[in-house]
């Protein structure tokens, strides 16, 4: 079982996979935490690399590849083997974000993205993907917050330096790619507090623990 959690700064997607994976532990699941970037070891240097404020200057492209290159690495070494071994792997962020960052936002062609994609994950995509959306005013805030309160402005913050109008762009083509892809998307209003944003996550997981 492979599940992705995808959403905006700030949507308290790390609250939310650390409750999906303490609940499925509870159901007797192993399970394997992982992210992108930075799932793998080539991956953390991707990471640093991508998230520092000093990576401004990258072209849309440059950064396209770098996050390619992180999935290739991070599927072949850390999902695929994962899955083999019959664990469910829990991934904060996965090629849907490709789609949207690089896509909607910087304005890559969509589905040129989905067919490089399609190359990175080499067959292995996602059985289940939550979709946290948040008001980008909410999540924005409450990203910088953190990452001032985590004194990681710097090294992380280049994303959340964005002007609204890109957060904005990032929401709606989130729900757009959801819709298109609404087989394996679920659509979580994360507005509300995290036990409540939980209560909509369980019966999902449990859809395919019943399975
Ligand atoms: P991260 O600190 O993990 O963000 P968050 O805590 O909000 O998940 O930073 C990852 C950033 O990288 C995030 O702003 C989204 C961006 N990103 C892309 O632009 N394209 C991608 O393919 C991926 C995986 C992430």
């Amino acid at each position: 079982m492979f599940v992705t959690f995808e959403g905006i700064e700030g949507t308290g997607k790390t609250t939310q996979i650390k409750k999906a994976m303490d609940y499925l532990a509870s159901k007797g699941r192993e399970c394997v935490l992982t992210l992108e970037p930075g799932g793998s070891r080539l991956g953390q240097h991707l990471r640093s690399i991508l998230l520092h404020m000093e990576s401004r200057d990258l072209t849309g492209e440059t950064e396209l590849f770098l996050y390619l290159a992180d999935r290739a690495q991070h599927v072949a070494t850390v999902v695929c083997p994962a899955l083999d071994k019959g664990k469910c792997v829990i991934s904060d962020r996965f090629a849907d974000s490709t789609v949207v960052y690089q896509g909607y936002g910087r304005g890559l062609d969509p589905k040129l993205l989905h067919q490089l994609n399609e190359v990175a994950v080499a067959g292995t995509w996602p059985d289940l993907t939550i979709l946290l959306d948040l008001d980008p005013e909410i999540g924005l805030r409450r990203a910088l917050a953190r990452n001032a309160a985590e004194c990681k402005s710097r090294e992380e913050g280049r994303f959340e330096a964005e002007a609204m109008d890109f957060h904005k762009r990032i929401r709606e083509g989130y729900l757009t790619w959801a819709g298109l892809h609404h087989d394996r998307f679920r659509v979580v209003d994360a507005a509300q507090t995290p036990d409540e944003v939980f209560a909509q996550i369980k019966p999902h997981l449990d859809a395919f623990l019943e399975k």
